[in-house]
């Protein structure tokens, strides 16, 4: 088992009720404004680190088909509890527990876009080092259809890296087996909304958002 795995499938509670009240992120918003609103019935998209669900809610509610992951199954036992109440529909949602860096529990070429909203980043590289990462990022390769999209959000703590240096720092992660769309700082306001004292001066940009096709 990876060691985010190992420490996240502990949950934390002292956590999740806070990630839990957030609206949904700003990558989820952007993915499903990718796909026609007449074609997300047929979409499925996984939620990899889905946590409590806030954005496999809103891709449900936006019409796809979504697989949500997560090391946790205190969360993913959450998810289901708030899809219930949400009535969504059964066969729309599927949540499985899994290690990200060790296997996708997916067939090969099988979804049309996969999110990952504060996992690569903070989690993945963090505890598991660019060798697990690039693990992970791999198997995201392996599940998504040729033309598939992926996008990553996650803060950072970087120093303020322009565009280009972006892209290049995402390429380098993934090896260049995506086509980066674009790799941009971008303003979040997670940090204030959970009320981190950071030693940092949190400025406009606090995150970056990855947006990454599979070649066809
Ligand atoms: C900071 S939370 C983000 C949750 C959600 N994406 C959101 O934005 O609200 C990170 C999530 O990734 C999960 N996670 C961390 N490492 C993992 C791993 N190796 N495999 C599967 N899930 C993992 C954690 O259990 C947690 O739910």
């Amino acid at each position: 088992m990876s060691k985010s795995a190992e420490i996240y499938r502990k949950n934390l509670p002292y956590y999740y009720p806070i990630v839990g009240d957030l609206p949904p992120s700003l990558a989820v918003r952007f993915l499903a404004g990718a796909f026609r609103k007449e074609d997300r019935a047929r979409r499925t998209v996984v939620d990899a680190g889905c946590g409590e669900g806030r954005d496999t809610l809103f891709l449900l509610r936006e019409g796809f088909r979504v697989i949500a992951l997560d090391a946790s199954e205190h969360n993913l036992r959450i998810l289901c509890q708030k899809s219930l109440e949400a009535k969504i529909a059964p066969g729309r949602l599927e949540c499985h527990i899994a290690d990200l860096v060790e296997k996708i529990p997916i067939g090969d070429s099988e979804v049309d876009a996969l999110l990952d909203v504060w996992v690569l980043g903070p989690i993945i590289l963090r505890y598991d080092g660019r060798a697990g990462a690039r693990r992970y990022l791999r198997e995201v390769y392996r599940v998504l259809k040729p033309g598939g999209l992926f996008l990553s959000e996650f803060e950072t703590l970087m120093p303020k890296l322009s565009s280009k240096e972006l892209k290049k720092y995402f390429a380098n992660l993934t090896k260049g087996s995506f086509s980066i769309i674009a790799s941009e700082s971008i303003k979040t306001d997670y940090i204030d909304y959970l009320g981190l004292q950071s030693p940092y001066r949190v400025e406009e940009n606090s995150a970056i958002l990855a947006i990454a096709l599979k070649d066809r």
